[in-house]
């Protein structure tokens, strides 16, 4: 378990399956990851054992203290002779989003990052108009390195998909430190 201050992240198990089928399907969270077919439970149960058995990802699922699931992190393409992975959340209940959870599990997942894995940079790639991810990003230490213009079709229209990154060095060097979840000057 990886604990944060206000969340867990704990493996993923097979019987979380079917939450994990109903938060695919929501529309409300899946319209920012780009998912575009309904998603099968034999589906669901196919990416749960690819990432199982992948050496380049790994899905943590981010859970309340009082051990309620509310969505997945992970690291992907991990890439461990450049020192590199690309990040990945979502939380998906609802009721749970913009209470800081997104933030804290990025911040427990990074230190992990950094100081077990040995990562040297962390990065990801978010939808221009996801406003709140680029925010919660950016309180995480992540910098934008670029936009990569209308490269996506989505929603009936090409967008902008905007490119961040945090080095092992500006993470531990965030104002009052990684764990500090007070908003830093400038937004996105
Ligand atoms: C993106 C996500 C992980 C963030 O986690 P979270 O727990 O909701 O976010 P946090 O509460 O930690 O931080 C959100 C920040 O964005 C701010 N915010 C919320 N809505 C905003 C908006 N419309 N515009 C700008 N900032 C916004 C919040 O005020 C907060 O900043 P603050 O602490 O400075 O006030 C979560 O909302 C989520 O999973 N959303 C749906 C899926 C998704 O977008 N995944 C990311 C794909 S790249």
């Amino acid at each position: 378990m990886l604990k944060g201050s206000r969340v867990t992240l704990r493996p993923m198990e097979r019987a979380d399956i079917p939450t994990f089928q109903r938060w695919i399907n929501d529309r409300s969270v899946n319209r920012w990851l780009l998912v575009r077919w309904p998603i099968s439970f034999d589906e669901e149960t196919r990416w749960y054992e690819g990432m199982l058995q992948s050496a380049t990802d790994r899905v943590l699922t981010i859970v309340t203290p009082d051990g309620t699931a509310i969505g997945n992190i992970g690291l992907h393409r991990i890439d461990h002779r450049h020192g590199h992975a690309e990040l990945g959340i979502a939380i998906f209940e609802e009721k749970y989003q913009s209470q800081g959870m997104g933030t804290d599990a990025i911040v427990t997942l990074l230190r992990f990052a950094f100081e077990e894995m040995h990562l040297h940079r962390v990065s990801l790639t978010v939808q221009e108009e996801n406003r709140r991810a680029r925010r919660c990003y950016e309180k995480c230490g992540f910098q934008v390195e670029g936009i990569d213009r209308e490269s996506i079709f989505t929603t009936g229209m090409y967008i902008n998909m905007v490119r961040m990154a945090v080095l092992e060095r500006e993470f531990f060097a965030l104002p009052g430190g990684p764990i500090d979840l007070s908003p830093l000057a400038g937004t996105c």
